[in-house]
């Protein structure tokens, strides 16, 4: 069977058991191709809870799919692939944030969505990358601890130097590892290039960008450019993702090593398995995590707007 053959059964297969396939824009191509949402995970959380289908498959990492869960609690959700995990939601515990509440109970808890459940239980609110410095914005509070990513929360904390934000060590594995060095080789290649570079890249990558913000950020600079060159500071699926869609604009990644392994586990006959109710798993809670996890999140969207 071919790709195309097989993505054709997969879009008969998803209408037939009123199927709902959601699919993070790091996700290979011909997985986004045949997903009826596609985007980062801000968009992918608001688009959960709007979801008409009976049964929704996320194409993406497991706290996404639990996000969706959490938003759609009366739906079937599965993961299609159960392996696929973000290392840096899994850094710290609920215990952790528990124990540095016992000595600074002022503070607020800002949780990057990238967290698990269980995180977000002690959570007060959540964001994203794309809603990371709106929703700090909103918030009266001054002492406020963000995890779990140290960069992100250096971002935030530039926007706003008046507030106390504490950061713990951790971050994503994956653009944590992108150098000053990285960007000096690629700009000495593509002086004329636009630098576009998601926030969880360490400060000095990020310095002097052009654009910093989530892979929806990204995409929609490139997009409105008239620039014909650009570097792309995040996960690889982006550079390719925007030079099918604008051949005529060139696209280069900052670095090949900008690729994250989990993001990619998933494979389209996963997706084909996980429609054909053969595959993936689904995602359950229990009552009380479900209220307290949601609770976050709900704040995250309010404020998020
Ligand atoms: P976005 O919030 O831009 O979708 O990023 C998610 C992610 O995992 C980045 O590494
Ligand atoms: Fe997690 Fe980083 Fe992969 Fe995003 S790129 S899913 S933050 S490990």
């Amino acid at each position: 069977m071919t790709v195309e053959q097989l993505q054709k059964k997969i879009v008969e297969l998803k209408k037939e058991n009123d199927i709902c396939i959601l699919a993070h824009s790091y996700q290979s191509r011909e997985i986004c191709e045949i997903a009826d949402i596609v985007g980062d995970s801000f968009k992918l959380s608001v688009e959960a809870q709007k979801v008409k289908n009976r049964k929704i498959v996320m194409c993406g990492v497991h706290f996404m799919a639990e996000t969706a869960k959490l938003l759609s609690p009366d739906k079937t959700v599965v993961i299609a692939s159960d392996e696929a995990g973000c290392l840096m939601a899994e850094q710290f515990t609920p215990e952790d944030v528990l124990r540095f509440k016992e000595t600074n109970p002022n503070y607020k808890v800002v949780s990057y969505i990238n967290t698990t459940a269980a995180l977000k239980c002690v959570t007060d609110v959540c964001v994203t990358s794309s809603s990371a410095v709106e929703i700090v914005g909103k918030l009266p509070d001054r002492d406020i601890l963000f995890i779990p990513d140290p960069n992100l929360g250096d971002f935030v904390q530039k926007a706003y130097p008046e507030k106390n934000i504490v950061c713990w060590n951790g971050g994503c594995p994956v653009h944590g590892k992108m150098t000053a060095e990285d960007v000096k080789r690629i700009r000495a290649k593509f002086p004329e290039a636009k630098f576009l570079v998601h926030p969880e890249c360490p400060p000095e990558v990020c310095e002097g960008a052009d654009y910093i913000g989530s892979t929806a950020g990204i995409i929609a600079y490139a997009r409105k450019s008239d620039a014909e060159q650009f570097i792309i500071g995040t996960e690889i699926s982006i550079t390719e993702q925007l030079s099918y869609e604008m051949p005529h604009k060139r696209f280069v990644n900052l670095s090949k090593r900008l690729i994250c392994s989990d993001m990619k586990i998933t494979t389209l006959t996963d997706v084909y398995d996980a429609v054909c109710g053969r595959g993936g798993l689904e995602i359950t809670f229990d009552d009380d995590t479900a209220a307290k996890a949601r609770r976050c999140i709900d704040e995250m969207i309010r404020l998020g707007g």
